[in-house]
């Protein structure tokens, strides 16, 4: 099968995020057919697609747009928020759309608003994004310019007005009722669900459908060539086209789009250009920091969100973080953990106390301090703050959002996999993972692993 391009369709397209390169290669021309249709009927059709969310949980779109209150049932404005946050270690994949492609995002964002009978959205863009808000505000205004966004647009009778509001730099507010709240203009401290669900009560207490970059952005071409084309792309269950964004220890790292259920392997061997220095592949966490490590010999996996979750691990935000025989999962763990112990934002007591006594214990074994019984202790308290991704190691949900979780599953992942290298740490105080490759030792020996 022709490899299929959704989302980087205009990849060797020069300057494609200036409105008339964009134009001129199809930009905006599925909004007559939008406008033709009922609102009701493109959420049928995105429901069709199977489209999943592509922001972490995986959420199916098309039903959550149902959940809008349209029609008879809409008693309060309706809001489309667009989570531009991007915040996830490793996560680079919406930068791609919002520099090269702001116009696809843009015309989805007009589709799903006019789906969702909503006459205001935002896109949150994440405070570090200095360089993509310059390049989404001048589509933004280019839009504005060409019709495509304000009053009436294209004759239809529809209004839209499309807000880019810049986030202040803290990964919780990629939450999504974080973000709601930081976008009222309040501390990003995420909302009880129940009752705060967005499509209930998001924005300004009004509903309030929020995706991700990457969705919005499949939207034009599910409604140009229809729901069921897109449902044979990738699995059933696992439809379309993933953009993952491959970064560590291989020849070649990048954003690539391929159809979900790719083999792991195949995707390092023939998009990455296989491991650098011709050194042995060690581990891979598959979908951002907060998805459980897979050991090499793990890797021979699908990507798609079921395969990933059978192996006890998820495809999260599609980051795919390579690392090589020469990584110390402890420096791995202990990078991690001083990430999420930072980006607590304190409002939950598991979180806010259990992040950083974990990295205090880490950062411990790393400086050659550790005792044995640290390792227990840092499972104890990982099954405190947030519990194992697969519930065998206490139950999930105890903090309001999932941050505690997205801590705590790497670390029980990478401390239950890689034991022995924390308890050579404890033992002996320095590392057992030589990085000179070439002084290879039994213990630092990884078998090598191929596709099948
Ligand atoms: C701590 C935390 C951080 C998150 N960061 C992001 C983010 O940066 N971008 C994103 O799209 N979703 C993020 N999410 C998921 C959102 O809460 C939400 O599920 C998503 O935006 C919904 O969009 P989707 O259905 O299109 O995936 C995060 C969730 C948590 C718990």
């Amino acid at each position: 099968m022709a490899e299929i391009k959704i989302l980087m369709a205009k990849e060797n397209v020069k300057n494609s995020h200036q409105i008339d390169v964009a134009l001129a290669n199809g930009a905006y021309s599925n909004l007559e057919k939008a406008f033709k249709m009922k609102s009701v009927e493109i959420t049928e059709e995105v429901k069709k697609s199977g489209l999943r969310g592509r922001g972490g949980a995986g959420f199916p779109a098309g039903i959550k747009w149902s959940f809008m209150p349209t029609g008879d049932r809409k008693k309060k404005p309706n809001y489309v928020v667009i989570n531009a946050d991007e915040s996830e270690p490793g996560t680079f994949k919406d930068r791609w759309i919002l520099e090269r492609d702001p116009h696809l995002l843009i015309e989805g964002i007009v589709i799903t608003s006019y789906a969702v009978e909503s006459n205001t959205a935002y896109v949150y863009i994440r405070g570090e994004y200095v360089k993509q808000a310059k390049i989404l505000q001048k589509a933004i205004d280019e839009a504005y310019e060409k019709g495509f966004l304000g009053k009436n647009i294209l004759g239809s009778g529809f209004d839209l007005e499309l807000t880019l509001h810049r986030g202040a730099g803290a990964y919780v507010c990629g939450e999504e009722t974080a973000l709601l709240e930081s976008l009222e203009g309040k501390r990003g401290y995420p909302r009880i669900k129940p009752p705060y669900f967005p499509a209930a009560i998001g924005l300004f207490h009004c509903p309030t459908l929020v995706n991700n970059v990457e969705t919005i952005s499949n939207v034009p071409w599910i409604l140009e060539n229809g729901g069921e084309e897109f449902a044979k792309i990738g699995k059933p269950n696992n439809t379309g086209t993933k953009l993952l964004c491959v970064s560590g220890h291989v020849n070649f790292p990048g954003v690539y789009e391929v159809p979900l259920g790719i083999n792991l392997l195949t995707l390092l061997e023939t998009y990455c250009g296989g491991i650098r220095s011709r050194n042995k592949l060690k581990a891979v966490i598959p979908g951002g920091s907060s998805m459980p490590v897979l050991k090499a010999e793990e890797c021979n996996v699908e990507m798609d969100f079921d395969s990933l979750k059978k192996a006890g691990t998820g495809l999260g935000s599609g980051a795919v973080i390579v690392m090589d025989e020469t990584t110390c999962m402890v420096d791995v763990s202990l990078n991690l953990l001083k990430f999420y112990a930072h980006e607590s934002c304190g409002q939950c007591t598991p979180c806010r106390e259990g992040m950083p006594w974990m990295k205090r214990m880490v950062q411990r074994i790393k400086d050659g301090n550790g005792r044995p019984e640290d390792i227990p202790l840092i499972l104890n308290v990982a099954d405190y703050v947030g519990g194992d991704i697969d519930f065998s190691r206490g139950k999930l949900g105890k903090t309001i959002c999932a941050l505690g979780e997205a801590g705590s599953w790497p670390t029980i992942a990478l401390l239950n996999k890689f034991r022995e290298e924390f308890e050579y740490f404890c033992n002996n105080g320095k590392s057992m993972i030589n990085r000179d490759k070439s002084i290879k030792t039994p213990e630092n020996a990884v078998p090598e692993v191929v596709a099948t």
